[in-house]
C-alpha cells in the first residue's frame, strides 16, 4: 500500500482516504462519495481495531461482511480497499501508543478507557501507510473527529481532516454498523435519541436560557423514552474542546450517549446558541 501511495503521489494525484470497521452503510458511502469528489483516487480500509474496544465490549461479536462491502464498494467506484488482519498491524513486539489527552478523556472517553488511544494509534498508522491528502470523518462519532484533527495538527501531519455530515435512517436515527444489534422493539424506540438532541437544538436556536435548561430538558426526553436503559451522557459542550457549558457559545455541541436494551447509541447536533446571532 506504501508503494501504491508513493506512486500515484509522485504522478501528482491526490489521495482521498477513508477509515471504516466495516459493515458498509449510506453513512460510510457518502464519505466516500465526497472523497471522490475531491481526490483523483480513494482508498477505503476495513479493519475492526481490536485495540479501541475495551473488555468486556463487543469485539468478538461485532460485525463484519466483507464479501458484500466489496460489492458496495466495487459500486461506489473506490479505487483501492486496504483489508488488513490485527497481525500485520499489530505483530509481536508492538508497543507504540498514540494519546490525545484531555478531549480523549472526556464524553465517551469517560465511559470507554483507552478508547481513543486504540482509535488514534490505527488511524496514525493507517495514514502513515496510505499517505493521504485528505482524511473523511463523520459528524456523527463527533469526538472521533475532536480527537483526529488534534493529532494531525499535533503532529504536524500534512493531511486535510474532512468531517462529512451524519446520515440517518427516515426516522432520524444515525446510521451505524451497531443498529444491527436492535431489535426491532428496541429499533423502534431509538429514535427517541434523535428526537430529544433535535427538541434539545431548538430550545437552543429559539433562545433556552443557557445550557442547563436543555439539558434537563434532554435528559427527561431520554429518560422517558421506551427501552432506555442508561443515560451515560447527555448535554451541551463546547464543540472544541468539549467541556460542558454553563453559557451558550456561538456554537454548541448537543450531544449524548444511551443505551437501548443493551445496545450503546450515540449521536450529537450543533446548535448556534444566542451568541452566534449577534
Ligand atoms: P466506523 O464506525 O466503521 O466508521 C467509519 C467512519 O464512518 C467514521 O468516520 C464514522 O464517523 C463514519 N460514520 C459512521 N456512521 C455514519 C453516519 N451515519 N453518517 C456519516 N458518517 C458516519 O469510526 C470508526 O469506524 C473507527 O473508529 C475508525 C475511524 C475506522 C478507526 O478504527
Amino acid at each position: 500500500m506504501q508503494e501504491t501511495s508513493k506512486r500515484h503521489l509522485c504522478k501528482g494525484k491526490t489521495i482521498g482516504f477513508v477509515p471504516t470497521m466495516g459493515v458498509l452503510h449510506a453513512g460510510h458511502l457518502s464519505l466516500i462519495k465526497r472523497a471522490k469528489s475531491e481526490n483523483d483516487i480513494v482508498v477505503v480500509s476495513i479493519f475492526v481495531n481490536p485495540l479501541q474496544f475495551g473488555p468486556g465490549e463487543d469485539f468478538g461479536r461485532y460485525p463484519r461482511d466483507v464479501e458484500n462491502d466489496m460489492e458496495k464498494l466495487r459500486a461506489a467506484d473506490a479505487d483501492i480497499l486496504l483489508l488488513p488482519e490485527d497481525k500485520n498491524l499489530y505483530p509481536d513486539g508492538f508497543a507504540s501508543h498514540i494519546t490525545v489527552e484531555g478531549i480523549s478523556d472526556r464524553l465517551c472517553g469517560a465511559f470507554r478507557p483507552g478508547h481513543f488511544t486504540g482509535v488514534v494509534t490505527v488511524v496514525c498508522k493507517l495514514f502513515n501507510i496510505v499517505k493521504p491528502t485528505r482524511a473523511y470523518f463523520g459528524q456523527k462519532d463527533f469526538q472521533q473527529t475532536v480527537v483526529i484533527n488534534r493529532l494531525a495538527v499535533d503532529l504536524n501531519m500534512d493531511i486535510e481532516v474532512v468531517t462529512c455530515q451524519t446520515v440517518r435512517e427516515s426516522d432520524g436515527l444515525a446510521m451505524s454498523s451497531r443498529n444491527a444489534y436492535l431489535s426491532a422493539g428496541e429499533r423502534a424506540a431509538a429514535n427517541v435519541l434523535y428526537k430529544a438532541l433535535s427538541r434539545a437544538s431548538e430550545m437552543i436556536k429559539a433562545g433556552a436560557c443557557g445550557p442547563e435548561e436543555v439539558k434537563n430538558k434532554l435528559t427527561a426526553l431520554l429518560g422517558e423514552g421506551p427501552l432506555v436503559s442508561d443515560i451515560q451522557y447527555a448535554g451541551i459542550y463546547d464543540p472544541e474542546t468539549l467541556v460542558e457549558l454553563d453559557e451558550f457559545r456561538q456554537q454548541n455541541l448537543v450531544a449524548a450517549a444511551i443505551k437501548i436494551g443493551g445496545t450503546r447509541l450515540i449521536d450529537n447536533v450543533l446548535a448556534s446558541g444566542k451568541a452566534g446571532r449577534g
